[in-house]
Order: structure tokens, then sequence, then C-alpha cells
């Protein structure tokens, strides 16, 4: 069995102290973080590049996830792994040569993620199983944090599980993951649970709770 991981996304977090928030959800039992870069053109937002990170990099010695929502993605994955990223993930459709995409990030020593949007199949992942470390179900449309689950996705979810059985592939949820949804992403396959909103709701204080009871419901 895969082993159970609570990401907390820090698209959720307040940008006028980015640091302090990493620190304190970190602290508070986060297991690695979940970072989201945004091009608006990929998709409709705009988050921050890897000079950001790369000063938010220090401030926790756990692993950095990530999920690069840009195209073209290749310009970019040296400077994501220079900026400290463990995992990188692209989606499936953001440049056209996935397989020299996921190479490519392996070369720099990173793991390997694809990312699956709502609306694309799962089977894109099936020529590059043997190039990846992990699979990125969406269970919204990329773009914004907050947004409602999309129920759906789960039954996708089970067959990339099936799909990656045997293999050391971990299956992580991204979009709407909370208390209430968590349990059925688990159910489905997924072990590697994005969180904004339900994780950096109520401040501070708030976090090693909400993180909990992610942790408890899953
Ligand atoms: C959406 C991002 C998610 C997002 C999740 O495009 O990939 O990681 O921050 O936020 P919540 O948990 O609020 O849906
Ligand atoms: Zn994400």
């Amino acid at each position: 069995m895969r082993p159970l991981k609570i990401l907390p996304s820090i698209l959720a977090a307040d940008f006028s102290h980015l640091g302090e928030d990493v620190r304190a959800v970190m602290e508070a039992g986060g297991d690695l973080v979940h970072v989201d870069i945004m091009d608006g053109h990929f998709v409709p937002n705009i988050s921050f590049g890897p000079d950001v990170m790369k000063s938010i990099r220090k401030i926790t010695p756990k692993p950095f996830d990530v999920h690069l929502m840009i195209s073209p993605v290749d310009p970019y994955l040296e400077a994501f792994a220079a900026g400290g990223a463990d995992i990188i993930t692209v989606h499936a459709e953001a440049g056209p040569h996935l397989h020299r995409t996921l190479q490519a990030i392996r070369k720099l020593g990173k793991k390997a993620g694809v990312a699956i949007n709502p609306g694309t199949p799962e089977n894109v992942i099936e020529p590059v199983l043997d190039d990846i470390d992990l699979v990125l179900a969406m269970t919204v449309n990329p773009g914004f944090g907050g947004q409602q689950f999309i129920w759906p996705v789960l039954e996708k979810v089970r067959r990339i599980s099936a799909m990656c059985a045997g293999r050391e592939i971990d299956i992580e949820i991204d979009g709407g993951v909370t208390a209430e949804t968590a349990a059925a992403c688990v159910a489905a396959g997924g072990n590697y649970l994005v969180a904004g909103s339900a994780v950096f709701k109520g401040g501070h204080n708030a976090f090693a709770g909400n993180i909990e009871a992610i942790r408890r419901a899953a």
C-alpha cells in the first residue's frame, strides 16, 4: 500500500507572508509542499515563478511537489529543478512530446509526474508508465483554489490505480479535497492528497487541526 501523504497547496496561503505560512503549515503536519505554477495561458490564472519558489525552499526540509500548469513547459524545467523541486509534474497537454519532457525531468534528477485534467482520458499515461513516479488526477479544472470537487473523476482514478498496480507510482488527487471528500479519494486509489482551502482556512492556529481532520477522514 502506498503511504498516505497530505500536501498543503500554498496557492491558498496569504502571499503577503508566504514564508511564514509555509513554515506554519509544514510544522502543523504537512508532508510535502504542493506548489502551483500558473502562466495565464495554459490556465486562466497567474501565480508565481521559480524565483519565488526558490526563496521559500529554504524554509522547510520537506519535499517540494511542483505542479506546472504552464505551456510550453520544457523551457522552464531547469529553473524549477534549480529552484528546489523534488517532484515536477507536467500536464499531458503541456508540450508536443510528453515522453521527452518526462525524460528531461528525470535527467535533472527529479521525480516526474503527469497531470490529467478532468476532461483528459487516462490512457495518455499508458505509453509513459515506465517514465513516471506520480500521476496527478485533477478533481477540479486547473487554475483556481476553492472549487467544487468533481466526483465522476474518481471513476477515472480507479482505472489509473489499476493501470499503475505493481509499480512505484504515487497517485495524487488535486482539487476540492476536504475532510468530506478525502475518504473517497483514498478508496479510489489516491495516496497523495493535495488540499488548499481546506488546510489554510481559519489561519495558523487552525492548520494542524485542518490537516489532522483530512488525515483522519482518509
Ligand atoms: C488548482 C490547483 C490546486 C488548488 C487546490 O489548479 O492545482 O492545487 O490549489 O485548491 P483547493 O484544495 O482549494 O481546491
Ligand atoms: Zn495543484
